[in-house]
């Protein structure tokens, strides 16, 4: 069902994640009213989506301060003269595409991302869909008794695995590099909304701190298993110049390679967020 806020037109694509805005240039500037209304939307749908925005660098990281500084990613270079503008691309050359498992952005670092923002400019004939998914449906979506075990444990997120098995296989030579790790709760409450949500993924959480291997590697496969159910989720059809926002704290997602050897390019700009809770 649409609805319109003071000119935006806001269209849910489940009820459980995701709305499209529409009428709204993102290349412009957004008044303080607009940002709120983006603002209460996001937390709403947990990820949101505009079309048609053929925005510049400037203008997407501009409208990525509106929500918070701008942190470059720890294993990707990133535009030149912009290293907080992460390049996602794939073509028929490329070995690996960016996020093709279910994932939290950063999780590995002390205070992940808030969100980020992702505008796809060049588009496959068809495919390179992001599948999301509400980690607080996940969550809610638990029995009593499981939440009750889940709710005072904390996992490991590691960066270094994910991070150097994707440069063995691009051949980046990342000279013994040290990447980021941390522990957090198994579940986390939303800072601005008040929710709880799932806060493990399958490419940064290692273990769950106090549980023995085998223990812990069953609970995160339960996990990492629930957090894919379809009733959680939606899928975002990109056309040339649509934009993703997507709020880290309450969400997964998953890019899909189903387009080789097609090209799909874009950039990505990523808000900081704080220690989770
Ligand atoms: C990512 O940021 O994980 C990539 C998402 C996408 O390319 O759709």
């Amino acid at each position: 069902m649409e609805k319109e806020h003071s000119g935006m037109v806001v269209c849910p694509l489940t009820p459980v994640i995701g709305a499209e805005i529409k009428n709204i240039d993102l290349g412009g500037s957004l008044g303080q009213i607009s940002v709120e209304l983006i603002r209460e939307v996001l937390h709403r749908y947990q990820v949101i989506f505009f079309r048609g925005q053929d925005i510049t660098v400037e203008a997407q990281k501009d409208l990525g301060e509106l929500f918070g500084e701008l942190v470059a990613h720890p294993n990707d270079p990133g535009l030149e003269g912009h290293p907080e503008v992460m390049i996602i691309h794939a073509d028929e050359s490329s070995k690996r595409i960016a996020g093709e498992q279910w994932h939290t952005d950063v999780s590995c670092t002390h205070e992940p991302p808030m969100g980020s923002i992702l505008r796809i400019f060049q588009v496959p004939e068809c495919g390179g869909d992001t599948l999301f998914s509400s980690m607080y449906a996940a969550y809610d979506g638990l029995s009593e008794v499981m939440k009750e075990f889940l709710d005072g444990l904390t996992a490991i997120h590691d960066g270094a695995p994910y991070y150097t098995s994707v440069n063995l296989k691009i051949g980046r030579d990342d000279g013994g590099k040290e990447y980021p790790k941390a522990e957090h709760p198994v579940i986390r409450t939303h800072p601005e909304t008040g929710r709880r949500g799932i806060f493990v993924n399958e490419i940064f959480t290692t273990h769950i701190v106090g549980l023995k291997k085998s223990e812990s590697d069953l609970v995160l496969g339960f996990l990492f298993d629930h957090v894919r159910k379809p009733e959680f989720q939606c899928r975002f059809h990109w056309e040339k110049d649509s934009i993703a926002f997507w709020d880290n704290r309450c969400t997964q997602h998953l890019a899909m390679w189903d387009y080789w050897p097609e090209v799909r390019s874009g950039y990505r700009v990523t808000v900081r967020g704080d220690k989770p809770f």
